[in-house]
């Protein structure tokens, strides 16, 4: 079964533990980088992946970075020593695209700078440079790829081209006197050519790998960054990643066709969270918002910022299953409501005194949108730790029928805890 595994809302679903959970023989990152952070629980250790597959925590499952992920191969080293300090082995088990982008720290500079001139339209972006890289690759001439890392014909003359070129870029767009303040560009070009080696044995062709993974029979998934409201063309733009978050993005990210999937499984917290700038209808800024953030645990894993909380959005929640076909559902974090009394979820949305049953046509009208809300009692029992649906409480089970027949596609799974086997199949 080949699936990819992608976030429904703001990013942050929980997709981690899903991809841990259903990893077969190979994972593969499509999109995004260091902006991710993929939690696992295992027994008593936490394990935070940013830009590694999370598949890496399963010691016979091969890992496959794509062409469409923007790669910071400092943090990336940093990454996989820590995994291989905490017993970890990636050696023979991860693959990277030659074509996948690298971050520099240029690119990090920028993502700081350019976030603070934009006024009104701040981003709040991670800062992780993952815009400004996506930048240079639709420049084409500037971005520094895992090919040009690898080449070392004539001392490396491709990876200091490109950079002397970035240097004039980024000189323009930084000021030269702070962009040579701020970079030292031939040690920049040492620490790259340092690394080379460690790479080398890395960088494949992804693409083929994947054909003859396929023709051979074996199961691969594909995990999503992010979520398809911070999607670059579909997500709540401008307050948006710089990357397809949604299906699409997983054919383009790692060169592959569409009969290479076969079930597109949505992942969606049982509630609503964004972490950033950007309309958020359904959020709550009185005591039930703290809560969820408390309960839930609701601080971004790459940033430590508090996430905004809120009631889950239906509407939203429709148009991702939408976008990317989803066929099966994995809810996540269902018992952080185990406390409430009552639960709201929405189901449409008051727009210039007319009721919509659908996300506006110019999305950024979305910050003008009043929720229409239905309510549920709270459940009678608790759903942590179930690990079967008899241990679920009736009116949780009610709740995530109601939110399937609203979406109209079943439930595959739901999570009811952090640790990896609390997990209620369907
Ligand atoms: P960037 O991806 O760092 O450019 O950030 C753009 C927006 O996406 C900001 O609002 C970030 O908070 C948000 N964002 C990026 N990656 C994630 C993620 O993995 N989880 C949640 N929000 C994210």
């Amino acid at each position: 079964m080949n699936r990819a595994i992608l976030g429904l809302q703001w990013g942050d679903e929980g997709k981690g533990k899903i991809v841990d959970l259903l990893a077969g023989d190979v994972v593969v990152r499509c999109q995004g980088g260091c902006n991710a952070g993929h939690t696992v629980i295992i027994g008593d250790e936490k394990f935070v992946l940013h830009v590694i597959p999370s598949g890496i925590l399963r010691p016979n499952t091969t890992c496959v970075i794509g062409n469409g992920v923007v790669l910071d191969p400092f943090e990336a080293i940093k990454e996989l020593t820590n995994l291989e300090k905490r017993g970890i082995n990636y050696v023979g088990r991860l693959f990277i695209s030659g074509a996948t982008n690298l971050v520099m720290p240029y690119h990090k500079l920028l993502d700081g700078i350019q976030d603070a001139s934009r006024g009104t339209t701040n981003i709040d972006t991670t800062k992780r440079g993952i815009g400004p890289c996506y930048q240079d690759k639709m420049v084409r001439t500037l971005a520094i790829d895992m090919s040009d890392l690898i080449d070392s014909r004539e001392g490396f003359k491709r990876l200091r081209q490109k950079l002397a070129a970035n240097r004039e870029d980024k000189g323009y767009k930084l000021g030269f006197l702070s962009a040579d303040k701020h970079i030292d560009w031939d040690e920049l070009f040492a620490q790259l050519k340092e690394m080379s080696a460690f790479f080398t044995p890395m960088v494949t062709d992804v693409s083929l790998l994947l054909s003859e993974g396929h023709k051979l029979g074996k199961s691969i998934l594909y995990e999503g960054a992010q979520g398809t409201l911070l999607d670059v063309d579909f997500g709540t733009r401008p307050f948006v990643t710089s990357s397809n978050t949604t299906i699409g993005g997983v054919l383009t990210g790692a060169g592959v066709g569409l009969n290479c999937i076969d079930e597109v499984i949505g992942v969606v917290k049982a509630y609503e969270t964004r972490v950033g700038n950007g309309p958020f209808p359904t959020e709550l800024t009185d005591s039930i918002g703290v809560l969820l953030r408390k309960n839930g645990d609701e601080f971004g894993a790459t940033t430590g910022r508090p996430r905004r909380c809120g009631w889950l959005d239906l509407v939203l929640l429709k148009y991702a299953c939408w976008i990317n076909r989803v066929t099966k559902l994995a809810f996540t974090k269902i018992d952080v409501l185990d406390e409430l009394d009552s639960i709201q979820v929405c189901t449409g949305y008051k727009l210039d005194g007319t009721f919509i049953a659908e996300v506006p046509v110019d999305i950024t009208r979305l910050s003008d949108c009043t929720p229409v809300y239905a309510t549920f009692l709270g459940w009678s029992g608790k759903t942590h730790g179930a690990l079967k649906l008899g241990d679920m409480p009736a009116e949780a089970l009610a709740y995530i029928d109601f939110v399937c027949r609203f979406v109209g596609v079943s439930p595959l799974l739901v999570s009811t805890g952090s640790e990896r086997d609390a997990v209620v199949m369907f």
